[in-house]
């Protein structure tokens, strides 16, 4: 496997990254994770700003003459992935600096890490629908920066995986804010409802995807978020997000979404979610 780490693409045995990294000390740092379609990296330009964003939130310097789309581009060639589906991983910590809370003092570069992997489409899923498990959201109030640090996603997730569910469905103050992994959106009388864009979801590129399909579709949209309480109303539920696309969310612990199977809308959503996906391959 080649990876791509400060300016450099080599055989990941051979990356070397600091102890004093902060994003091993601190998990000062963010992310994207983008979609490869056979080589097309699906949205990538929105992928990019909301990383620029989350960058400047954490007050991280933009890495100099750096090409996000060039590197992603490369980690496929390199990888043998430009006709596979894969997704790319990019990361940008603050760099390596004897460990003190405060930002190192002087210049330092950051830390620049990339690597591609295959992805295989969770086909079956997809078809039939998951189970999300709801848990109390324990994160911060900035979930609108994709930060490295994922604890209370990664033990949200692990716990719904240990109750055979697919995600957690985060809920805070009483109302479903996303999924450990994904946005989420329910259908109460034909309209979508789903959390409104704040410092307690991240601004997910698949949402944003599936709100424009809604606005073509003629799918009416509130973002308001969702009552723990009314999601045994909701007819149809689902998660969107770059590796789940437009999931459908049948059982919502141990309630059935509507007749327990994949609603119309969402199949109408994921349908248009892989035409969108297509014109963005044909586009190039
Ligand atoms: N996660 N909400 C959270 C908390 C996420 O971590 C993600 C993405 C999303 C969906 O955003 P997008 O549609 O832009 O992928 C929402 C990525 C895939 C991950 O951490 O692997």
């Amino acid at each position: 496997m080649i990876v791509f780490l400060n300016g450099q693409f080599l055989p990941k045995e051979e990356a070397r990254i600091s102890p004093d990294d902060r994003a091993f000390l601190f998990a000062d740092g963010a992310y994207e994770v983008v979609r490869a379609y056979r080589g097309h990296l699906f949205c990538a330009a929105e992928h990019w700003n909301r990383f620029r964003d989350s960058l400047r939130a954490l007050r991280i310097p933009y890495p100099a003459g750096v090409d996000f789309s060039g590197i992603a581009n490369e980690l496929l060639k390199r990888n043998q992935l430009v006709d596979a589906e894969a997704t790319v991983y990019l990361q940008v910590s603050r760099g390596a600096a004897p460990r003190r809370h405060a930002f190192p003092a002087g210049e330092v570069a950051p830390t620049v890490y990339g690597f591609a992997a295959p992805f295989t489409n969770p086909a079956e899923k997809w078809a039939q629908g998951v189970k999300v498990l709801t848990l109390p959201d324990q994160r911060w109030a900035r979930c609108d920066i994709k930060s490295v640090s994922l604890l209370p996603n990664v033990l949200a997730n692990q716990q719904a995986q240990e109750a055979g569910a697919h995600e957690a469905l985060l809920i805070r103050d009483g109302f479903a804010t996303e999924g450990s992994l994904s946005n989420f959106g329910a259908i109460f009388a034909g309209v979508l409802h789903t959390a409104p864009r704040n410092n307690y979801i991240l601004p997910g590129i698949s949402r944003q995807v599936a709100l424009s399909l809604c606005s073509a579709l003629g799918i009416p949209v509130r973002e308001q978020p969702v009552a723990e309480a009314d999601l045994k109303n909701a007819a149809e539920a689902m998660l969107f997000g770059t590796t789940n696309e437009i999931m459908p969310v049948v059982q919502i612990n141990d309630q059935p979404v509507g007749d327990g199977r994949p609603g119309p809308l969402t199949r109408q959503l994921q349908q248009a979610f892989r035409e969108s996906v297509e014109e963005g391959r044909r586009r190039g």
